[in-house]
């Protein structure tokens, strides 16, 4: 598909409007309707208030590209380590630990979520369970997970794309990589939502309880597998973490608390993620038939598959923003950040800049820097499960436009709801229908 014509390189250089200044003025991410068409506030952010604070969620939003490149590239100055941990259960921090402590084994620290050097460390040995040789060698395994499932639906005509397809498929495909039991959709779908929501804020104390239950329960599972693993080593990552050792001494190994909950943010980060960009591409699909052409024109060509699987992560990130803290004031982009800040990085508004990405909402296979997309982040925090991610993508994409054909919606979409959190863009449920190509 040809680029369009730029219609305007720099948007800083165009003059607000009145809608804009509005946003600027008035507007919050915790704000549904904005969480749901959140373009207009981001465009606005990026031409007026580039390091914007929302100040119903005491953050500032970082919305240019250029400016997280600057944080991934300091990660002591932007520190994920209290970025994340501050955000944790906002609000109910002090009962959430104690009820991990008491029912879920103990409380756990995300120990991927952290600053070098510790980080570096923690980073070294999860690396060491999650090759992208594995990967590799994992195609044709998700390859038949991607074909049975399709084919098991494929005759109905109709179906929820989030709750039959893209949830069931990630769950099935990290539970082999993991090693964890087979289908276990509800149950991992209630950890992911429970876990995810420690970062969202916007759960109430109610809400809390009832998640730090299914932490508890996720937990005292992992730990289960883990025992048996210690025990009986397989070729599956959790006895890849259990084992994983890089050097010599007790850095050298993971501590029990820090492989736990490095297996808890592998099921989680590697489930979720990749089920929202599943249904983001149905919904694509659906609605918009020329890609839907595109993508049935690349199906055969591996380059071409690839590309669509950027630029789809380009233009409909499912991670939308993510946390830092400074650890001293600093400035950015003119604006004086004092020690403590807390940002949101948005993802999703720098993969938009039109002077980074021409015609941005232009959805371009053939687009030369598509690879500058953030959504995998950036840095030393960049996606480590980004080759499973993108492999899953390329695969489901290739076998839905083969075997399934006239996606449409089967419900307004601006019925479609989200999942309430400001980290990711998350339809709850896409009821659509289909024909049988093949
Ligand atoms: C389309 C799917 C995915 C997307 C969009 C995605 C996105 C991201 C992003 C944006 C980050 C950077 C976080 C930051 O800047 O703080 C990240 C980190 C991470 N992702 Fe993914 N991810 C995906 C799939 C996966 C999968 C399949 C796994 C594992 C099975 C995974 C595991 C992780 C982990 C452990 C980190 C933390 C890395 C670190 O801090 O060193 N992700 N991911």
């Amino acid at each position: 598909m040809a680029t369009a014509p730029s219609d305007a390189l720099d948007e800083r250089q165009t003059a607000p409007t009145a809608e804009e200044q509005r946003l600027i003025a008035e507007a919050t991410l915790l704000e549904p309707a904005v969480h749901k068409h959140p373009r207009a506030f981001y465009t606005a952010m990026r031409k007026l208030d580039p390091v914007h604070y929302d100040e119903k969620l005491e953050m500032y939003l970082i919305s240019r590209w250029e400016d997280i490149q600057t944080i991934q590239r300091d990660p002591i100055t932007y520190s994920v380590d209290h970025g994340y941990h501050n955000q944790q259960a906002k609000g109910f921090a002090e009962e959430f630990r104690r009820i991990l402590e008491e029912q879920g084994g103990g409380y756990f620290p995300d120990a991927i979520m952290s600053d070098p050097p510790y980080h570096t460390r923690i980073r070294r040995l999860l690396e060491k369970a999650f090759t992208a040789h594995r990967v590799k060698e994992l195609e044709p395994r998700i390859a038949k997970v991607v074909e049975d499932l399709i084919e098991s639906i494929a005759d109905k005509g109709a179906m929820d794309a989030v709750q039959d397809f893209a949830i069931p498929l990630t769950t099935r495909i990290i539970c082999e990589q993991l090693g964890l039991d087979w289908d276990m959709k509800d149950r991992i779908q209630r950890w992911s939502t429970a876990v995810t929501a420690q970062i969202g804020r916007m759960q109430n104390r109610e809400e809390m309880l009832g998640h730090a239950r299914e932490i508890c329960d996720l937990q005292q599972y992992l730990i289960a597998k883990m025992h048996e693993r210690e025990a009986d080593p397989r070729e599956d990552m959790i006895s890849d973490i259990v084992h994983a050792k890089d050097g010599e001494g007790e850095e050298a190994v993971l501590a029990f608390g820090e492989a736990v909950s490095l297996i808890r943010a592998l099921l989680i980060a590697g489930n979720e993620t990749t089920a929202t960009a599943l249904g983001n591409l149905v919904f694509i699909l659906c609605t918009q038939p020329d890609i839907a052409e595109t993508l049935r024109k690349s199906a055969d060509d591996d380059r071409l598959l690839n590309r669509f699987v950027e630029e789809l992560l380009r233009i409909e990130p499912p991670v939308r923003a993510l946390s830092r803290m400074t650890t001293r004031e600093v400035e950015l982009d003119g604006t004086l950040l004092p020690e403590g800040a807390h940002l949101l990085l948005m993802y999703a508004s720098a993969n938009d800049q039109p002077d980074v990405f021409e015609s941005p909402r232009t959805f371009d296979i053939e687009r030369k820097n598509m690879v500058k997309h953030v959504s995998f982040g950036g840095g030393v925090h960049k996606c480590v499960g980004l080759a499973l991610a993108r492999m899953e993508i390329k695969v489901a994409a290739r076998e839905l436009v083969r075997r399934l054909g006239d996606f449409r919606l089967a419900i307004d979409p601006e019925d479609i709801r989200y999942l309430p959190t400001v980290a990711t863009r998350t339809m709850e449920s896409l009821p659509i229908t289909f024909t049988r190509r093949s």
